[in-house]
């Protein structure tokens, strides 16, 4: 008789469901029953806006130094990030120690809660919070307290310090969050940490400071907190996600006992230099930036003007409200457009839609308008 491994594995197997990313655009095309020859043709014409990407492509200093690296990967990456941490700590006026690199931010999340977490410990993070959260907690076989939001898509602090208790051991914060877009000030998130017990360790995940710089201060220096974690990306605006590269700042000590759960060369030597290169970018980094958040504003009037703008969001991303969401994803990727439902968050009614280039976003707007028809 075949082995029930679900019954082998540990308990919490059973409440885990593997995270759903947006689909890549060969799968798409796939589901179209589109054959070898068919999905070719169609691939280039193809948009996906369906996983926060940096639309406008990679820093050219990136590809350089990845095109640079490929020849010394017979050898085995650094496993401290030296050369990556001496530039981080420098722009951020930190010490290397307070630095601990990921196999993309997702990795570290994923660490600082295995290490933090376990049976009988709580953690804290908003309902529709980043999902990453809730699954990692449930993988460490901790339970997590999914705190609604007053409005369906900003945090509600107050709730979330009355869901705090003695069995709590994190918080976890996107900020900006994905997929609702939210943004909390500074000066509302410093009074959230003042009323949060010290031992506590606080995740402020920033995988889209970037778009935000110019609107709330730099959390790094600006919060305060014994156990403040902050989490950055080179995924989304520095333009390398799929070399799979994060980090978080925190306090050394605090970090210390992360470190013993990473593996021991969790960050690939591609991506470490990729990372020093974008860093070398940062006007090409600051150019798309902008744009993306021209091409934002642009997207939501267009939205807006439809009735179907569900939320301002700060991300690289927009929100689209419809009572046929469901229906719609299919009709746009039938058009060549991929975007994400937010079912999966509890919004049946949300599509989060990507900001492409500005030929995409026009692309997608186009059969948008057509599928309203
Ligand atoms: C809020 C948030 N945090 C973290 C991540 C993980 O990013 P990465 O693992 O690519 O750094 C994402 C990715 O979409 C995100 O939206």
């Amino acid at each position: 008789m075949a082995t029930d491994w679900l019954k082998q594995a540990v308990p919490q197997s059973l409440q885990l469901h593997p995270y759903i990313p947006g689909k890549p655009i060969t799968q798409m095309l796939r589901e179209l029953g589109l054959d070898e020859t068919q999905i070719q043709q169609r691939s280039s014409t193809t948009v996906k806006l369906a996983s926060n990407e940096n639309a406008c492509g990679v820093p050219p200093k990136a590809v350089a130094a990845i095109q640079k690296a490929a020849c010394e990967v017979n050898r085995y990456p650094d496993g401290d990030c030296f050369d990556l941490k001496q530039i981080l700590a420098q722009s951020h006026s930190i010490k290397k120690e307070q630095l601990l690199i990921g196999n993309g931010s997702n990795e570290v999340l994923e660490l600082v809660i295995r290490c933090f977490a376990g049976a009988t410990d709580e953690v804290v993070y908003s309902q529709r919070g980043f999902i990453v959260y809730a699954l990692a907690t449930t993988a460490a076989g901790a339970t997590g307290i999914a705190v609604p939001e007053q409005d369906g898509f900003g945090h509600d602090l107050e709730a979330m310090l009355s869901a705090v208790n003695a069995n709590t051991k994190i918080v976890c914060i996107a900020n900006p969050n994905n997929p609702t877009g939210s943004l909390l000030k500074t000066n509302a998130l410093q009074a959230f940490l003042d009323k949060l017990p010290n031992h506590l360790v606080v995740v402020l995940d920033e995988a889209y400071y970037e778009y935000v710089a110019d609107d709330i201060e730099d959390s790094i220096h600006a919060l305060t907190h014994p156990g403040l974690i902050v989490s950055r990306t080179f995924s989304k605006a520095y333009g390398l996600a799929g070399c799979r590269i994060g980090y978080v700042v925190a306090h050394e000590g605090l970090l210390s006992v992360v470190n013993r759960f990473r593996e021991p060369f969790n960050v690939n030597m591609l991506a470490q230099q990729a990372a020093i290169g974008a860093l070398a970018d940062k006007a090409w980094v600051l150019d798309k930036v902008k744009q993306c958040k021209e091409e934002r504003i642009r997207l939501e009037a267009a939205l807006e003007s439809l009735g179907c703008l569900a939320a301002k969001s700060y991300g690289n991303f927009v929100l689209l409200k419809h009572t046929k969401s469901l229906v719609l994803v299919k009709e746009l990727e039938e058009k060549g457009v991929i975007v994400r439902p937010l079912s999966p968050y509890g919004m049946p009614d949300i599509l989060r839609v990507s900001v492409g280039t500005v030929s995409e976003n026009n692309a997608f707007l186009k059969a948008f308008n057509e599928v309203l028809l």
